[in-house]
C-alpha cells in the first residue's frame, strides 16, 4: 500500500516526529544502512571472547535434545527469534512479509518494528499486520517505544494481536538522531504505565547498546518479568543514525555493552534474561544461551537473509540455524539449551575486563 498523509493524535514522542519529518524514507534508511553494516568484512565482537572448554567425550545423541525454550509462561520451539526490526514504508512490508513466511515455516517467535508509525498513520499498518496475516498461529510480538503513551503499547498488542509487547529503550538512539527525543526522565515511569495497560507481558529491550546491573534490576523493581539486554558487537544505530543525519555524535559507536557483558553482569534476582546483538552464527546463540539467556534473537543477520532471498530461501536458512544449533547442544552434551549452563566456558579480551572490573567472578 501506497503511504497516504498522516492522521492521528500528535504526540510528543520521538517516534512521531520522525516519521512526520522523514516519512518512510527513515524507516528504508535502517534497512539500508543495517544491512550495508552486514556486508562489511565479518566484523569480530565479544562473543569471540567466548569459548567453550572441548571435552571430546562429553557429546550426546541428536535425538535427545530438546530445544524448547522457556520464557515466561512461554515454551518456544527453538532458543531463536527473529528480533523487533521494521514496518512503515513498502521495502519494510516486504521485509516483514518474507522474515513472517520464513518464521512461520521455522516455527520462530517474531517481533515487528516499532509500531508506533502505525498508530500515527492507519494507512502503515499493513506493514506490520502482514507479520500476523502470514502467520495465524506463530508467536508474534509487537514493538513500540519508551517514550510512547501507555495506550499505545495496547494498540500495537491490538494491531498485530501480538502474543507479546517489547518495549524498546533507546536513549542513545534518540540522542544521535537530529529529531531524537531529549527527555528520559519519564521513561522508567512511563515502562510502568506500559507494563500495567498492555495486557500481554512485556520483553523491555534495548536496540543495540545493552541493559545493565542497574537497569536490569530497576526493571525488575517495577514489575518487569523479561528483557532483552541487546547490546553492541551487531546493528550499531549510533553509527546508522549518525549517518542519516549529519555525522554529528559518530563516536558513540564505541558506547555501550556487549551481550556478553550484559550477561555476565546480569543480577541473579532481575528478570528473566533474553539475548541479542551482534548475533552471528548458531555458534553465538549457544554462547548466549550457555551464559544464561533463555532465548537469542537476531536482526540484523536475518534481515540480510530477507533482503537477499525470498520467503523459501530465508526459511530454508532459519531452519538450518535451527538443526546447527542442535548439533551444537549434541556436541557440547546440553540435552535442552539450559543445560548450557553446565558447560566450561572462557572468558577473555574485552568481555573478561569488563567482568573483572564490575567485580563479577
Ligand atoms: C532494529 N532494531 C529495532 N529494535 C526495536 O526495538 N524497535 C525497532 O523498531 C527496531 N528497528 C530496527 C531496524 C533495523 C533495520 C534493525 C537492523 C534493527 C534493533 C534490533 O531489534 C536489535 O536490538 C539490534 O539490531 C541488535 O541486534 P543485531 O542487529 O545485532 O542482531
Amino acid at each position: 500500500p501506497r503511504r497516504g498523509h498522516r492522521r492521528g493524535p500528535r504526540t510528543i514522542a520521538s517516534d512521531d516526529r520522525a516519521t512526520r519529518s522523514l516519512g518512510s524514507t527513515r524507516k528504508d534508511d535502517h534497512i539500508r544502512l543495517a544491512a550495508e553494516q552486514r556486508r562489511e568484512p565479518a566484523a569480530r565482537n565479544e562473543f569471540d571472547d567466548v569459548e567453550f572448554v572441548h571435552h571430546a567425550l562429553d557429546g550426546i545423541d541428536v535425538e535427545r535434545i530438546d530445544l524448547a525454550a522457556h520464557v515466561g509462561d512461554w515454551t518456544w520451539p527453538v532458543p531463536l527469534y527473529i528480533n523487533g526490526m521494521t514496518g512503515g514504508s513498502d521495502t519494510a512490508l516486504g521485509v516483514n512479509r518474507t522474515l513472517a513466511r520464513a518464521a512461520r515455516v521455522a516455527g520462530l517467535p517474531m517481533a515487528s518494528g516499532s509500531v508506533g508509525i502505525a498508530i500515527d498513520d492507519p494507512d502503515a499498518a499493513a506493514s506490520f499486520t502482514v507479520i500476523r496475516d502470514e502467520n495465524p498461529d506463530g508467536f508474534v510480538m509487537a514493538n513500540i517505544g519508551a517514550g510512547r503513551p501507555a495506550d499505545h503499547g495496547r494498540r500495537a498488542v491490538e494491531l498485530l494481536g501480538a502474543d507479546a509487547l517489547q518495549l524498546h529503550v533507546n536513549a542513545v538512539q534518540e540522542t544521535v538522531m537530529p529529531e531524537g527525543s531529549r527527555e528520559f526522565s519519564g521513561w522508567l515511569r512511563g515502562v510502568e504505565a506500559t507494563v500495567a495497560a498492555a495486557g500481554v507481558p512485556v520483553i523491555v529491550k534495548e536496540v543495540g547498546f545493552g541493559l545493565s546491573r542497574r537497569t536490569l534490576r530497576r526493571l525488575a523493581d517495577i514489575g518487569v518479568r523479561i528483557a532483552d539486554v541487546s547490546g553492541t558487537g551487531g546493528t550499531n544505530f549510533a553509527r546508522i543514525e549518525s549517518a542519516r543525519g549529519e555525522d554529528g555524535f559518530a563516536y558513540l559507536a564505541a558506547h555501550g555493552s556487549s551481550a556478553v557483558a550484559c550477561l555476565l553482569d546480569a543480577p541473579a534476582d532481575g528478570p528473566q534474561l533474553l539475548a541479542s546483538g551482534g548475533v552471528r552464527t548458531p555458534y553465538d546463540v549457544v554462547k548466549a544461551l550457555a551464559l544464561g539467556a533463555r532465548a537469542v534473537g537476531v536482526a540484523g543477520t536475518f534481515l540480510t537473509l530477507a533482503l537477499e532471498g525470498d520467503a523459501e530461501r530465508t526459511a530454508a536458512a532459519l531452519e538450518r540455524w535451527c538443526t546447527e544449533l542442535r548439533m551444537l547442544h549434541a556436541l557440547l552434551g546440553a540435552e535442552t539449551p539450559a543445560a548450557l549452563a553446565h558447560t566450561d566456558l572462557l572468558v577473555r579480551g574485552r568481555a573478561r575486563e569488563f567482568a573483572e572490573l564490575r567485580g563479577i567472578d
